[in-house]
């Protein structure tokens, strides 16, 4: 099929908006998993914010003949770690090269870069196999957790509060330590327009995260699991929504604590990595993104 692919543009939010909701949902009921967004217009609200962001790279197929808009796919150049996605192809034109080349000319723009991330939901093998094409590594696989933890609050000791822009330079050196590369700008980001919440102890920053109650923008990191828990007893007490974040299930204590908390499993998510990458040894939470 012929495409040419052009910057996004805000009038394209609404029609990207279905692609993302149709295309996603395919996928998702195909293997039996919940859909990512509830609806087409939810998609394109998120889809609108990157489009308008200035420092997210957001692009579109259109087809040759009549312009229609086949598929978008946005790269994130907030921090020094570029991310990639969504991407999403129209359901009628998928697995016609339409997704490669949305993702080749994602690469080309990031190229230089120290890294370039992104998620993929595991199941998904025509995502895995076109990133693994393209040079992506498989790194962790992660599950999303959803719910509100059942225990009692954290220990008097602990503080556990909205994260306010005095703790933007505490929690910045936090996340360098952890990962080796700042994310300060997403987290201004999430301080701006949501709830994230800090975990202090001994007037230290143990613990934070961006979104507690969307997954999909929740990075956050912890210095131990068992800053991590007293962040989500806290975190719990503070947003009203259930709670949902990516946990690596590499930590098996913390994942069976959140199981025994009541929390549900929902999906599989793996992250895959283009250039520099440290396994961090500290517990972390990745957004959709990385
Ligand atoms: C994932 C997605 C973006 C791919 O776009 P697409 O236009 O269908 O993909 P393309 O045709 O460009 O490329 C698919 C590649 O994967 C390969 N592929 C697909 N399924 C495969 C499989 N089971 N085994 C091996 N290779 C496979 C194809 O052969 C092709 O490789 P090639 O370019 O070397 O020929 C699209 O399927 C989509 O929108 N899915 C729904 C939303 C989604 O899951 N987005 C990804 C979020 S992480």
């Amino acid at each position: 099929m012929d495409i040419t692919i052009r910057p996004a543009m805000d009038a394209d939010a609404d029609e990207c908006g279905r692609i993302c909701y149709e295309g996603f949902r395919a996928v998702n009921e195909r293997h039996g998993f919940p859909a990512i967004f509830p609806s087409a217009e939810i998609a394109a609200r998120r889809v609108a914010g990157f489009i308008r962001h200035p420092a997210v790279f957001a692009i579109v197929a259109a087809s040759h003949g009549d312009g229609r808009i086949v598929g978008f796919n946005f790269l994130s150049e907030r921090d020094p770690i570029r991310a990639i996605g969504p991407i999403v192809i129209d359901p009628a034109v998928q697995e016609r090269g339409i997704g490669r080349r949305l993702m080749e000319a994602a690469l080309d723009r990031a190229h230089g870069a120290r890294g370039v991330r992104l998620l993929q939901e595991a199941y998904n093998v025509q995502s895995l196999s076109l990133y693994a094409v393209l040079g992506f590594e498989a790194r962790e696989l992660f599950v999303v957790m959803a719910g509100a933890p059942t225990s009692t609050p954290p220990p008097p000791d602990w503080q556990i509060r909205p994260l306010t822009e005095a703790d933007m330079q505490e929690c910045a050196s936090l996340h360098g330590r952890i990962h080796g590369y700042p994310r300060t700008n997403e987290l201004r980001d999430a301080l701006a327009t949501g709830t994230p919440i800090v975990a202090i102890r001994g007037e230290r920053v143990r613990a934070y995260m961006a979104s507690p109650a969307n997954w999909l923008a929740n990075h956050g990191v912890g210095e131990t699991e068992e800053d991590v828990r007293a962040l989500l007893l806290g975190a719990t007490r503070i947003i009203k929504d259930p709670l949902s974040f990516l946990l690596p299930i590499r930590r098996a204590a913390l994942f069976r604590w959140c199981l025994a908390q009541g929390l549900r499993t929902i999906r599989p998510m793996m992250l895959m990595t283009i250039g520099e990458y440290r396994d961090p040894r500290e517990v972390y939470f990745p957004s959709v993104l990385y």
